[in-house]
């Protein structure tokens, strides 16, 4: 069993002594939250059988796919790859719910209002309930395979959780991290090859359009109101956690564990580069950067978060600014 990981962290706790809703659109985000609460004990059918040759996902989600590595390996390799990729990108995305649990925790501390204060309080529940869906699929599904932290992930996290700012913290979490999760898991949902698993990813994406709208809420104010050395930080801040979501997720473990040479792990890794170079990831077009530009940048933008000065940042990263924020 992996070791528990010991966070130090300080912030300031704000007691609310006035409880009258305030914020109307905070108020029907928790509304919302408690009316369309689900349950994985009862609301998931644990017991439907999966698919026929015990793929996951479909094929194409896995980087190789096409590749002359790919037509070289046999169909047990593929599928046993298929599975092992799966619960790489599950276990990402469950250590992302876990993070997100224990940042909207300290938000419930840290953020002013009771409306604020409240609709944290469903986050949480609902991230419980994400760790708890994700950890009972690998369980039923995947012999409970799991595999490590990603350093990116673990620096991203490390860094919301120790920032005592709430706006930092949901500047990360809620805008880019829940972005890109969303992204991922619509990704899955549409490319699952066993229909349990279209159906947790379709239930934890119910919940995830209101955490992006507390952050679309409570963030533009504060961003307005920001002198410009906080909002140079806060933009930095974004950057960064664009890098971290962005860059560095290659799922090697898998791959070595089906028994790629190193050398066959190499030539999987330029592949994904070459792709990657020439723009041509269908997968990558198809599912995922609709998302990823659609919501996160033009979202970030429209806040303010984005600007001119980090323009050569985000190039870097594939990202075009949207001309309306130059
Ligand atoms: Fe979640
Ligand atoms: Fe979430």
């Amino acid at each position: 069993m992996a070791q528990a990981r010991e966070i130090v962290s300080t912030f300031t706790t704000t007691f609310e002594l006035d409880y009258a809703a305030s914020e109307p659109e905070l108020r029907r985000l928790y509304e919302n939250a408690k009316r369309d609460q689900w349950n994985a004990s009862r609301d998931i059918p644990w017991s439907t059988g999966g698919s026929d040759d015990g793929r996951v996902i479909a094929d194409e989600l896995i980087d190789i796919y096409g590749s002359p590595l790919w037509e070289r390996l046999p169909e047990k390799d593929r599928v046993a790859l298929n599975r092992r990729i799966a619960a790489w990108r599950l276990s990402v995305l469950m250590y992302g719910e876990q993070g997100a649990l224990l940042a909207c925790s300290q938000l419930v501390n840290v953020v002013d209002g009771a409306d604020q204060k409240f609709f944290q309080a469903t986050q949480v529940m609902d991230e419980a309930r994400h760790n708890e869906v994700l950890e009972r699929y690998i369980q039923t599904r995947l012999g409970g395979l799991h595999y490590p932290m990603p350093d990116n992930e673990r620096v991203l996290f490390d860094a919301i959780l120790t920032d005592s700012r709430w706006y930092i913290k949901t500047i990360a979490l809620q805008l880019v991290a829940e972005t890109f999760a969303v992204a991922i898991f619509k990704m899955m949902q549409e490319a699952a090859a066993d229909p349990l698993l279209r159906q947790v990813c379709a239930r934890i994406l119910q919940d995830e359009s209101r955490h992006m709208g507390f952050g679309m809420l409570a963030l533009p104010d504060i961003v307005q109101q920001a002198s410009d050395g906080e909002r140079r930080e806060m933009e930095d801040f974004t950057c960064l956690a664009l890098e971290k979501v962005l860059t560095g997720f290659f799922p090697l473990e898998a791959y070595r564990d089906i028994g790629l040479t190193p050398a066959q792990i190499e030539e999987a890794k330029a592949f994904r580069r070459d792709v990657a170079a020439r723009n041509d990831y269908a997968v990558y077009r198809k599912y995922f950067k609709r998302d990823m530009h659609s919501s996160m940048v033009n979202n970030l933008a429209r806040i303010g978060l984005l600007t001119e000065r980090v323009r050569p940042r985000l190039a870097a990263l594939g990202i075009q600014l949207p001309a309306a924020a130059a």
